[in-house]
């Protein structure tokens, strides 16, 4: 069985990298920072998998369909669009070229993606981590939010069409909250609630590819989350969560 996560040199999708080597799966890990995916190969290299690195900007176009043209005529079980970033701060004090690098990584290179790959896998999951942001505007963390809104939205709008169309790919979303990784560090945040567990959360992603889910949120606490903000009205909802993001 072969698995490919972008975004593997840290967090989630190292320890996802990680969790599938136990279960046998062949690797290929996506990132930037080859010396960091060299680790985690050599972690690996008493296990009895194959494991290839793929260093790649995926930000950009040509990356990602270098990406693609690796895995022509090769059989993918499950493909993880992991890779994003979020940029905390005030929306009109943040860096548009920035900005404008983030829609790419977290809206386009994932849409790319899914897409190019449903027609190359001919069965498997393909999971997509779009986030508890996704649910809820969130001012500060404006257009990250959005942005997960956007893989949340499409991501299971697919899932349905697929399994209308008789596509024999389970796509499956994933919202996770806070968990604790690089991410806060790069986005330059530094919210108060306390994260999950990098091990929590990837322990929740497998228990819901073993159960072939479309959705899973890591955690009972964002679930329940998750349900609450249903009823809430807007306006209060962006108050609250202004309130948490500025309490840096
Ligand atoms: N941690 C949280 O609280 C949280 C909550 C909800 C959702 N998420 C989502 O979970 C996913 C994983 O994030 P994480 O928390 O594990 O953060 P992380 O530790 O910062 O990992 C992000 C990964 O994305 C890769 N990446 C970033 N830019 C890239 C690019 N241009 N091309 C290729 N790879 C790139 C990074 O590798 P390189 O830097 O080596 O390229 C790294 O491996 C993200 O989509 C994030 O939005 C995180």
């Amino acid at each position: 069985m072969l698995a490919v996560i972008t975004g593997a040199s840290s967090g989630i999708g190292r320890e996802l990298a990680l969790r599938l080597a136990e279960r046998k799966y062949d690797l290929v890990l996506i990132a930037r920072r080859t010396e960091r995916l060299l680790e985690i190969s050599k972690l690996l290299r008493n296990v009895n998998i194959k494991v290839e690195i793929l260093s790649l900007d995926l930000t950009n176009l040509d990356e990602c369909k270098i990406l693609l043209n690796t895995f022509k005529n090769r059989n993918i079980d499950l493909f993880v669009n992991n890779a994003g970033f979020g940029l905390y701060g005030a929306s009109l004090d943040n860096d548009t070229a920035k900005e404008f690098q983030m829609l790419d990584l977290n809206i386009k290179t994932v849409h790319y993606l899914t897409k190019e790959i449903s027609k190359i896998m001919s069965r498997g999951t393909i999971i997509n981590i779009s986030s508890m942001a996704a649910f809820l505007p969130t001012p500060l963390l404006a257009s990250y939010a959005a942005s997960k809104s956007y893989v949340y939205n499409y991501s299971m709008a697919l899932a349905y069409e697929f399994k209308q169309n008789k596509v024999p790919i389970n796509i499956m979303t994933v919202c996770p909250g806070p968990v604790k990784t690089e991410f806060n560090e790069v986005a330059n945040a530094n919210p108060k609630m306390k994260g999950l567990s990098v091990e929590k959360c990837v322990e929740s992603i497998l228990k819901g590819l073993d159960k072939n889910k479309i959705l899973v949120i890591p955690s009972f606490k964002m679930k329940f989350l998750r349900f609450m903000l249903r009823f809430g009205p807007t306006k209060l909802l962006l108050k609250v969560s202004y309130k948490i993001q500025s309490k840096k």
